[in-house]
């Protein structure tokens, strides 16, 4: 069976009370389930995943080679300040996913650049919580 890891960085764990005019009333544990479920329907094993630290995401990737055949991530605020990450992910050779809930380009300058990018193979970003379930489908036909 096909392994896809789903890693979701800081403030992820807060979805539900955290800003919910930007990100929604769903909680990361509706999230979660969703995909349990897509996963159940598409016939693939998914170990979904959040920590507030970089380091932990880091090896967390590192852990990924030779185990997972897949990646989504949402690297939260990491997005837009890890070097760290963008190196981990670039020694993976299995499709990569970069998701956001928002669209980090419409938002704050800040927000604008993403480390992530130049390693993912496709990048989902503003179509809300249900944006998990349709990167699991995407990441799914590029297995
Ligand atoms: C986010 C967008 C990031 O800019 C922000 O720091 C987040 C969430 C999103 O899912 O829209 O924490 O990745």
């Amino acid at each position: 069976m096909k392994k896809i890891l789903i890693l979701n960085g800081p403030n992820l764990n807060m979805l539900g009370l955290r800003e919910p005019e930007i990100y929604g009333s769903d909680t990361l544990d509706d999230i979660k389930g969703w995909c349990l479920e897509k996963a159940n329907e598409l016939g693939v094993d998914v170990d979904f995943r959040q920590s507030n630290h970089e380091g932990e995401l880091v090896t967390w990737i590192q852990q990924a080679r030779g185990d997972a055949d897949g990646l989504i991530i949402n690297a939260a605020a990491y997005t837009h300040t890890s070097v760290a990450l963008h190196d981990a992910l670039k020694t993976l050779d299995i499709p990569i996913i970069e998701l956001h809930i928002s669209d980090p380009e419409k938002r704050e300058k800040f927000r604008h650049i993403s480390y992530i990018q130049p390693v993912a193979s496709e990048v989902i970003k503003g179509l809300g919580a249900k944006g998990y379930v349709l990167a699991l489908e995407k990441l799914f036909k590029l297995l």
